[in-house]
C-alpha cells in the first residue's frame, strides 16, 4: 500500500483544557493548507508563541500565524461578533492578514442577553457554581438546542434580523426582569449593535462546510483544533461541570460539516501534569507546595478570565479515557520543562474507588467525585530539558517519564514540547506528515511501522 503523504488531523485537549493545543495546532500548521475551529467560542484561549512574541487566540484558529493557511471558524462554534471583531484587530494590528479566515453561516451567535444570562446563573447557582468564563457560551448554545438561537447568515439579512430579535429579545427581557431582577434590553439598540457587527464581518461569512469539502476533494490538508478538553465535552466530560459544546474527535466531523472518512489522524495534546480552570471534582489536584511550584513554573493562570489555574499531577485514568473517546493515534505531551525542577513526580496509575481498585473514569459524577488516586512515583531528573530538541538530549528519568506515559495510555508519543515557544519542540514524529507509525513507545521502540506506513 503506497504512503498517503498529507493527512487530515484533529488535534483535541485530552484534560480540562489549556493543554496547549495553540501550540501544537500552530507546530503543525506549517504543514497545513487548511485550520478548522469546530466548537466552542470565545471561552477558549489558545497561546502560540513565536520569536518572543505571545498570540492569544480565542475564536480565531491558531493557523493564522502562517500568510498562506485558510482558516475556518466552524459552524459547530458560536461567535460573540463584538469580542471576535476585537480580536481580528488585534491580529491586524501585528500584521497578519485575517483575508484567509472564513466563518460559518451557520455558526450561532452570542447576543447581550446570553451573557447576562450565563452571568446571573452562576450567581444564583452559588456554591453550585459551574465556574463558567462568563462569555455566555452554555446560554448560546442553550438557544441553538432550543431552537431560538441567531446564526450568522441571520445576521447578513437585515430585515429578517430586526424581526426575529425584536421578538426574541422580547421573550428574553421577561427572564431577565421576572427571574433575574435585571434591567431589560431595548431591542432596537442591539438590532443597531448587530447590524454594525455584520457589515464587518460580512467578507468573511460563507458556506464553510463547503469550502472544507473542497480542500478535501483536492487533497490538501486539514487541521481541525480543539478548544476546551475531553473532561470539558457536554457529553462524556465531567457533566455538570463542562462546556456546552462537544471538545472530542467526534465534535470535529459535526462541528466542521465533514464525514468522518475524510479524518486520518487525531492527535491528542496533554500536559506532563494536570490543570483545571473552574469548579468540579479533580483527583489529583494539589494544594500545597508542589501545586503552588506547577503554577508559577507553568504560568498557570487562565488565557480568557486570567483566574489561577488547579493543578496535580498527570492522571493516567483520564488520560486513557482521553484516547477511548476520541480514538487517539498519538499524543503530544506539553509543558515537560515544568517539572524539571522536582526531585519526584507523582503519576495518578489507578483510582480507589468505595475500597477497590478502578483502572477506568467512572463516569458518573458522584462516583468520580469520591475517587482518589492510587499514585506510583518515579525519579525527577533535575535538570533544565528547555533546550532539548531530540528525545536523546533528554535526561535518562525524563524518557523514563514519557515512556511511562505511553505505557499508561497505551498511545504512542509524536510530540513532546519542552517552553512555550513554537521552536521549544521535540518532534519524534510530524502526525502530518509521517506515515502511521507507532512512536515513543513504553518499551523505547520508535518507529513500528502499521499497514498503513
Ligand atoms: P490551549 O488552550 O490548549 O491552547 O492552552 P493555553 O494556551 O491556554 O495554555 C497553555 C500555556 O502553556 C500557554 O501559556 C502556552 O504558551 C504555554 N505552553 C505551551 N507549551 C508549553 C511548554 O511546553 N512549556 C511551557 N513552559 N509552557 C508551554
Ligand atoms: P481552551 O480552549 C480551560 C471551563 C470553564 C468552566 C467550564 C464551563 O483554552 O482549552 P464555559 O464558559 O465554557 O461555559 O465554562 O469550562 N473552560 C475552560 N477551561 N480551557 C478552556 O478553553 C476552557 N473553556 C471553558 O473554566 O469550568
Ligand atoms: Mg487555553
Amino acid at each position: 500500500m503506497g504512503r498517503r503523504p498529507l493527512a487530515n488531523v484533529i488535534v483535541i485537549g485530552a484534560q480540562w483544557g489549556d493543554e496547549g493545543k495553540g501550540k501544537v495546532t500552530d507546530l503543525l500548521s506549517k504543514s497545513a493548507n487548511m485550520v478548522v475551529r469546530y466548537q466552542g467560542g470565545v471561552n477558549a484561549g489558545h497561546t502560540v508563541v513565536v520569536n518572543g512574541q505571545t498570540f492569544k487566540l480565542h475564536l480565531i484558529p491558531s493557523g493564522i500565524l502562517y500568510p498562506d493557511t485558510e482558516c475556518i471558524i466552524g459552524s459547530g462554534t458560536v461567535i460573540d461578533p463584538k469580542l471576535l471583531i476585537e480580536e481580528l484587530d488585534r491580529v491586524e494590528s501585528l500584521n497578519i492578514s485575517t483575508k484567509k479566515l472564513m466563518i460559518s453561516q451557520t455558526a450561532h451567535v452570542t447576543m447581550p442577553y446570553h451573557r447576562m444570562f450565563d452571568r446571573a446563573s452562576e450567581e444564583r447557582r452559588g456554591t453550585e457554581k459551574i465556574g463558567t468564563t462568563g462569555r455566555g457560551i452554555g446560554p448560546t448554545y442553550a438557544d441553538k438546542s432550543e431552537r431560538t438561537g441567531i446564526r450568522m447568515v441571520d445576521l447578513m439579512e437585515p430585515e429578517g434580523l430586526r424581526q426575529q430579535l425584536t421578538w426574541t429579545i422580547n421573550y428574553k427581557n421577561v427572564i431577565l426582569e421576572k427571574l433575574y431582577n435585571l434591567p431589560p434590553l431595548e431591542p432596537e439598540a442591539v438590532i443597531q449593535e448587530y447590524l454594525q457587527y455584520a457589515d464587518r464581518l460580512r467578507p468573511h461569512v460563507v458556506d464553510t462546510s463547503l469550502k472544507i469539502d473542497g480542500a478535501i476533494q483536492s487533497r490538501r490538508n486539514i487541521l481541525f483544533e480543539g478548544a476546551q478538553g475531553t473532561l470539558l465535552d457536554l457529553d462524556h466530560g465531567t457533566y455538570p461541570f463542562v462546556t456546552s459544546s462537544n471538545p472530542v474527535a467526534g465534535g470535529a466531523c459535526v462541528g466542521a460539516g465533514v464525514g468522518p472518512t475524510s479524518i486520518d489522524r487525531v492527535i491528542g495534546v496533554a500536559k506532563a501534569y494536570t490543570t483545571r480552570v473552574g469548579e468540579g471534582p479533580f483527583p489529583t489536584e494539589m494544594n500545597d507546595g508542589i501545586g503552588e511550584l506547577l503554577c508559577d513554573r507553568g504560568a498557570e493562570f487562565g488565557t480568557t478570565t486570567g483566574r489561577k489555574r488547579r493543578c496535580g499531577w498527570f492522571d493516567a485514568v483520564i488520560g486513557r479515557y482521553a484516547v477511548r473517546v476520541n480514538g487517539l493515534d498519538c499524543l503530544a505531551i506539553t509543558k515537560l520543562d515544568v517539572l524539571d525542577e522536582l526531585e519526584e513526580i507523582k503519576v495518578c496509575v489507578a483510582y480507589e474507588l468505595d475500597g477497590k481498585r478502578c483502572e477506568h473514569f467512572p463516569n458518573h459524577s458522584r462516583l468520580f467525585a469520591k475517587s482518589s488516586p492510587i499514585y506510583e512515583t518515579l525519579p525527577g531528573w533535575k535538570r533544565s530539558t528547555a533546550e532539548c530538541r531530540n528525545l536523546e538530549d533528554l535526561p535518562s528519568q525524563a524518557l523514563d517519564y514519557l515512556k511511562f506515559l505511553a505505557e499508561l495510555m497505551k498511545v504512542p508519543i509524536a510530540i513532546v514540547s519542552v517552553g512555550a515557544s513554537r521552536d521549544q519542540t521535540i518532534i519524534i514524529e510530524d502526525p502530518i506528515h509521517g506515515p502511521k507509525r507507532a512512536l515513543l513507545h513504553a518499551d523505547g521502540t520508535r518507529a513500528i511501522t502499521t499497514s498503513i506506513g
